[in-house]
């Protein structure tokens, strides 16, 4: 049985000042439903802060590869961890695009977070292009190839797929929750070409793009689908709670 997770992506979106007026007006979760925020670096130890109690984890956007070093502007997995962060979400399409993320670095930076008992959310989807042209699930394969190579069996657990079309995002147009199943579907049968089938059956996979609490139950109510990595509707207390509650099954 694999635990429904909503992850909230906070993108380039609020201050600190921000994050706590957020964190105070959510109520304590229950256990059914995972609930993550994924906040900006500098709001991360405020946040800490405002959801103790909260059963609500913390997550962080990036995660560098080294421990430390001479790599100006990015945040080590020791860092994140001294900060309580349980959650790196990992190769998110916009930092592939828009800074130079590749198919490596998304590798690297998942052993940094597996090594320091960090989870990561590791996003793969194809672009509308890529769509139209019949590729998700071509894309889809050599991206997932790449961001698990060398991860091993007892490490595989503990990480979060997030399958997110890139037109999906931001844009109001979400996949149909058939379509989305059968991407994700297909994900885990790679996992479980790769490793086994059981192991592919706990590995939770997140649909990303648009989801909104209007349309999260369609999504969950689909036999692979895990739970919802979640941009714009994130942002506001009442809409996240949406999505929480739209998850519980
Ligand atoms: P939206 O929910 O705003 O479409 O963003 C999805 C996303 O990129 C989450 O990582």
């Amino acid at each position: 049985m694999r635990k429904p997770i909503i992850a909230g992506n906070w993108k380039m979106f609020k201050t600190i000042a921000e994050a706590i007026a957020f964190a105070e007006a959510l109520p304590v979760q229950d256990e059914a439903v995972e609930a993550v925020l994924c906040a900006p670096f500098t709001a991360l130890s405020a946040l800490a802060e405002a959801l103790e109690g909260k059963n609500i984890a913390l997550g962080a956007q990036n995660i560098h590869w080294a421990e430390d070093g001479a790599f100006t502007g990015e945040v080590s997995p020791l860092m994140l961890k001294e900060l309580g962060v349980k959650y790196a979400i990992v190769g998110h399409s916009e930092r592939r695009a828009l800074f130079g993320e590749t198919d490596e670095t998304v590798n690297q930076r998942l052993h940094a977070a597996l090594k320091h008992g960090i989870s990561p959310i590791v996003c793969v989807g194809e672009d509308l292009e890529q769509r139209e042209a019949g590729q998700t699930k071509e894309v889809v394969k050599v991206q997932m190839e790449a961001a698990l190579r060398d991860v091993t069996s007892e490490q595989l657990v503990n990480l979060v797929v997030a399958y997110e079309p890139i037109w999906a995002i931001g844009t109001g147009k979400t996949s149909s929750a058939e379509d989305a199943n059968e991407v994700i579907g297909f994900i885990r049968e790679l996992i479980a070409d790769q490793y086994d089938q059981s192991l592919a059956n706990q590995v939770r996979i997140q649909y990303g793009g648009s989801v909104k609490p209007e349309n999260v139950a369609g999504f969950m109510a689909q036999s692979d689908i895990d739970g919802a990595l979640v941009g714009g509707a994130s942002l506001q207390p009442e809409s996240f709670l949406g999505l929480v509650k739209g998850a519980h099954q």
